[in-house]
This record gives structure tokens, C-alpha cells and sequence, in this order.
């Protein structure tokens, strides 16, 4: 194994599997497909504050009349931000209902069709059929799955193709930039109450993913902001959906309140992962980009030094950046939430850091809360 493959393994908590008995075999994370007011202030925040690099471009000077569409990378990770431009086009009545959003959590898979008849003869519903698309630079095999509210897997073969992203996409001139974050850790889904149980079952029935260890219950759900989580992942790992649901507490969960503004179940997080989070943190701190805060009392917290154990740097570090650490039997994570990247109180970014542990950040669920609650009090919507 090379030193490139362990990091990864480390930095996004993979496993083994043997691929050749799973009914709807995933290789990772293809690209995140998002649906914004302005893709081209969008894709220069996430060039000028994030680092990412842009790598493909469609518009109308590319023939499509309909939207832009920016493709961005960031070592592994790779986001498609489209916004219309064609004021009939589809994307502006998805953007009045949702606001800037996740629309696509696209799949890279080794044969879409097999997928494709796993997903049908469990019930799945199939909104685009297997097809090719062809350029000058190959094929790719394609097709999408509904899953929650709005919301589409894209499953992407591109083995038999060499293009910058997709076919009709131009390359665009590379440009010099600092990234932050390096691959896709997780993505997390806001579900309806008592939806959780169910989209659970969807994952493990249409593509045979598996629980994870870490879930939310109502103890937790009902002590610090009434939230329950259960996690579902791909056999190696690679691909990990946390799904959300709200649950009564004693204030208006988090949940609600995305769900409302929202207008139903959506995209609320992407955990990014980075394999230096105090240098990210600062990088992005200086590019304008802005955190929740985390409570002092976090730090001084006595519990705390006994709950972590040894970390990799100082707490006081931590501090000065409001970072959280979590631990478990697998070693720990370092971990900091963005506040929402746009207008609504929607989706947001998390930078995780992980040293062997295969979790979320649990032991954080009642600090977040904290720092979450005291935003929804400012906005007036707790
Ligand atoms: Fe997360």
C-alpha cells in the first residue's frame, strides 16, 4: 500500500470490501451537483475562499442557452454549480423553492445498468434511464436515482472517457490556487420526522449500504436540540450519508428550521476533509469565510481533556480556532462547521480531520447545538 493510499484511508475512515458480492458496488463520491441564484459569484467564492480549482465550464458560449455550469475541483472532491441563465429554464423555479442547494450527490459506479435493475427491482424510482453521451473524448454511461425531497444520485461511469468533466463541457484555463480540503468525507441529508427510519431502509435496500456504528438518539435528541441521526455507508466507507431528522425537544430543532426554508428534505451538509484543519481553518479565516462559533466553556470544560486524550496539538489551538475534537475506541477527529454558505438558513460546510476514528463528532452534538441554537435565537427562528 502506498503512502498516498494510507492517508487517504485515514483521512476519509475507509475499510475494506470485496466488491465482487455487492448488488450495487460504489467506487466513491463522482461530484456534487449544486443549483444556485448566481453560478458565477458562486464559483468565485469557492475559487477566491476555498481554493478549488475550476476545471470545466458550459454556457451559452458553449452552446448551452439554458444555464452556466462551473466545475470545480478540490483534490478529489469535485462540485458542479449551475445557475440559469435562460430565465424559462427548469433550474429557476427549482431555485425559488430551495434556494442555493444540492441537487445531485452523484455516484462514480463500475456498471450502471447492474446498479440500475438492483435499484428498480427494490423500488427505487429511476428518473433517468441508463444512456451513453459521446464526445470527442468518449463515452460515458449514465442514469439517476430519486432519493429524499428534490434530491438525485447520479450514477456516473466515466472509465471510457477523458474529457475535463462531461460531454459538451469546455476545459478552462487552470489557474494557480491554494486548496483547502482534499476529498468528500460525507453528506449529510435533512429528512422529515419520522422519515429517518425510512430513507435508512432505502440505502440498505436499493444499494445495499450498511449502518454505521454512530447514531443519535432520543437522549441526546431531546436534551440539546432535538435532532436524531442514524448513518448509512457504501462497503469501503468511501461514501457515508449521515440522515437527519428533527425530533421534539425543548426548542425548535435546527431540523425545522432547514426544512422550512428548505421547502423539505435536502442537502444540510458536506464534511470536507482536510489533512491539516489549523492551517484550513486560518487559510479560510483570511479569505473571509466565516465559522460558528464554539463556546469558551467548551475548552475549559474539565470533561473535555478527559474525553479527548491525547490530540495532535495543544487545546489551546483548538481554542483560538474553535475547532472540536470527538474521540472514540478507533483514535479521534478534529472537526468545525461554516455558518451557512448563502441566504438561507440551508446548507453549510464542515472541515473534518480525522486520526482513525470512523465517526461524526457525537461527542460534539451538544456543543454544535449550543453554537447552532444561539444563530437560530439572532435570526429569530427558535
Ligand atoms: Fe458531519
Amino acid at each position: 500500500m502506498t503512502i498516498e493510499q494510507t492517508t487517504e484511508r485515514e483521512l476519509v475512515g475507509l475499510i475494506d470490501h470485496d466488491d465482487s458480492t455487492d448488488p450495487f458496488p460504489v467506487l466513491g463520491f463522482d461530484s456534487l451537483g449544486w443549483v444556485v441564484g448566481n453560478a458565477t459569484q458562486t464559483a468565485h467564492f469557492l475559487r477566491s475562499a476555498f481554493g478549488m480549482e475550476l476545471v470545466a465550464y458550459s454556457g451559452p458560449e458553449t452552446g448551452n442557452r439554458d444555464h452556466k455550469a462551473f466545475v470545480l475541483r478540490s483534490g478529489d472532491a469535485r462540485f458542479v454549480i449551475r445557475g440559469a441563465v435562460d430565465p424559462d429554464s427548469e433550474l429557476v423555479g427549482h431555485h425559488t423553492r430551495h434556494g442555493d442547494g444540492v441537487v445531485d450527490v452523484a455516484l462514480t459506479v463500475p456498471d450502471v445498468d447492474r446498479c440500475v435493475a438492483q435499484a428498480r427491482k427494490a423500488g427505487a424510482r429511476i428518473v433517468v434511464e441508463p444512456h451513453d453521451e459521446t464526445d470527442e473524448f468518449g463515452t460515458i454511461r449514465t442514469a439517476a436515482l430519486a432519493t429524499y425531497g428534490e434530491t438525485r444520485h447520479t450514477l456516473v461511469d466515466r472509465s471510457n472517457y477523458h474529457g475535463p468533466y462531461w460531454p459538451g463541457f469546455a476545459a478552462t484555463q487552470s489557474t494557480s490556487t491554494t486548496p483547502t480540503f482534499v476529498a468528500i468525507d460525507h453528506v449529510v441529508g435533512n429528512v422529515e420526522l419520522g422519515m429517518m427510519d425510512r430513507w435508512v431502509e432505502f440505502y440498505q435496500r436499493v444499494m445495499g449500504f450498511e449502518n454505521m456504528a454512530e447514531f443519535v438518539g432520543a437522549d441526546i435528541a431531546t436534551q440539546y436540540s432535538a435532532l436524531m441521526s442514524k448513518v448509512v455507508a457504501n462497503g469501503n466507507h468511501r461514501v457515508k450519508f449521515p440522515l437527519n431528522e428533527p425530533a421534539v425537544g425543548r426548542k425548535r430543532s435546527q431540523i425545522d428550521e432547514y426544512l422550512q426554508f428548505y421547502r423539505g428534505p435536502g442537502v444540510q451538509h458536506i464534511a470536507l476533509a482536510t489533512p491539516d484543519i489549523l492551517a484550513t481553518v486560518d487559510a479560510l479565516k483570511a479569505q473571509g469565510v466565516e465559522f460558528l462559533p464554539t463556546p469558551a466553556s467548551y475548552y475549559e470544560d474539565p470533561e473535555l481533556r478527559a474525553r479527548i486524550g491525547h490530540v495532535r496539538v495543544p487545546i489551546d489551538e483548538l481554542h483560538e480556532r474553535g475547532i472540536l475534537v470527538d474521540r472514540d475506541e478507533d483514535g479521534y477527529l478534529l472537526q468545525i462547521f461554516t455558518r451557512p454558505l448563502g441566504d438561507r438558513p440551508t446548507v453549510f460546510f464542515e472541515l473534518i480531520e480525522r486520526h482513525g476514528s470512523l465517526g461524526f463528532g457525537k461527542g460534539n452534538f451538544k456543543a454544535l447545538f449550543q453554537a447552532i441554537e444561539r444563530e437560530q435565537e439572532a435570526r429569530g427562528n427558535l
